[in-house]
């Protein structure tokens, strides 16, 4: 059967080939017969993002003309528990291991383990360091790049001031702004926060700095994060994830504060609670953490792995990574960017608009 939303995808994938973003030939994949078995390890299977992701994989297995047996973990944030169960996962005889390590500067049991046992790992999300990337010739890595995810995070912040003078809410020239970041030391939090500031700073903003906040990716530790800085004058609020841009959304909630009154909030990811902000305009700008083709690609990447098939169709960057690219999602694509997202179109030419500038 074939699936349309794959078809639209793998055509966008094309269209990268034709940018240099991302290489994965049209050719058609050999007729596959045997059985195949997947072992997915998840670093916490509450986190939002992580779960629309496993959802994603889950889907193209099912709509899969191959014979694919899948086995998954939730590691619930302990690499302890983790190592146990990708111990377990090779012992139940996986073909490949697809693994969003808890630690990311911690993989060193996996890699040992898989290695004995010959099972090729594809890391996911959460980037092992280079030193662990190059400790064996079947690890991969497929994830977005972060590097530049701030700067369009950013780019969505500056946009949307550009246009609303009057977020600057004390009229001073200045924009006071705290940062709620995820987890210390995830590519991805060090990056946006860096890159955020530094891009409205590039593009001539003000800022001063109010507070910032460790919430871990979690809505939940960002409302209360964020409902002990109520007192504080806050013009706008970088989130390094939609969950964490909900917390804070939800804090001015309860305690009652018109919207007139609250900061400007940039999320990021693009996950279902993030567009439905975006929907309500709670929040003002967040950029596509494209879980689908994410998941598309370690889908068609373990199944290859797992036949001891030769990669020619892939596009690997240095130490066999592969990159997704970014979308950055601002009011005015909004409706754009749903209608795509929602029903993808057969042809993805106007995708190409959206491609990570510095990428092209
Ligand atoms: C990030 C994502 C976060 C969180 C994190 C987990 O890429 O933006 O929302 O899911 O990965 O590693």
């Amino acid at each position: 059967m074939t699936n349309p939303t794959k078809k639209y995808y793998f055509r966008s994938i094309e269209h990268f080939v034709l940018t240099g973003v991302l290489i994965l030939s049209g050719c058609s994949l050999p007729q596959r017969t045997h059985t195949i078995k997947i072992g997915l390890a998840l670093y916490d299977a509450h986190d939002t993002f992580i779960s629309e992701f496993s959802t994603h994989f889950n889907d193209n297995i099912k709509e899969s003309s191959e014979d694919v047996q899948l086995e998954s973990y939730d590691a619930s944030g302990s690499q302890y528990t983790q190592n146990t169960q990708v111990a377990q996962l090779i012992d139940n005889g996986c073909d490949v291991l697809c693994i969003n390590p808890v630690d990311r500067t911690a993989p060193g049991k996996m890699i040992e383990l898989a290695r004995e046992n010959n099972i090729p790992i594809i890391f996911f999300n959460r980037e092992p360091v280079e030193e662990d990337l190059k400790q064996w010739n079947r690890i991969y890595y497929i994830g977005s790049s972060a590097k530049g995810s701030g700067t369009l995070q950013g780019e969505a912040a500056a946009d949307y001031l550009k246009t609303h003078p009057d977020a600057d809410r004390n009229r001073d020239g200045v924009i006071q702004y705290i940062l709620l970041e995820g987890e210390p030391g995830h590519q991805d939090s060090i990056m946006r926060s860096e890159e955020s500031v530094e891009t409205l700073e590039e593009k001539g903003y003000v800022l001063e700095k109010t507070d910032y906040a460790i919430a871990n990716w979690s809505r939940q530790q960002a409302q209360t994060k964020i409902t002990q800085m109520l007192d504080k004058h806050i013009e706008l609020i970088l989130s390094n994830n939609d969950d964490m841009a909900a917390g804070a959304v939800s804090a001015y909630e309860q305690a009652g504060i018109p919207r007139t009154e609250r900061p400007v909030i940039i999320g990021f990811d693009g996950t279902s609670v993030g567009l439905e902000l975006m929907k309500n305009e709670q929040m003002a700008g967040t950029v596509y953490n494209n879980s689908n083709i994410q998941a598309d690609m370690m889908f068609q990447l373990a199944s290859t792995l797992a036949r001891n098939e030769p990669l020619t169709d892939f596009h690997l960057e240095k130490d066999r990574r592969i990159y997704i690219p970014y979308r950055k999602i601002t009011p005015d694509v909004l409706d754009d960017f749903l209608q795509e997202h929602d029903h993808p179109a057969e042809d993805p030419s106007s995708f190409n608009s959206y491609i990570h500038p510095t990428r092209q």
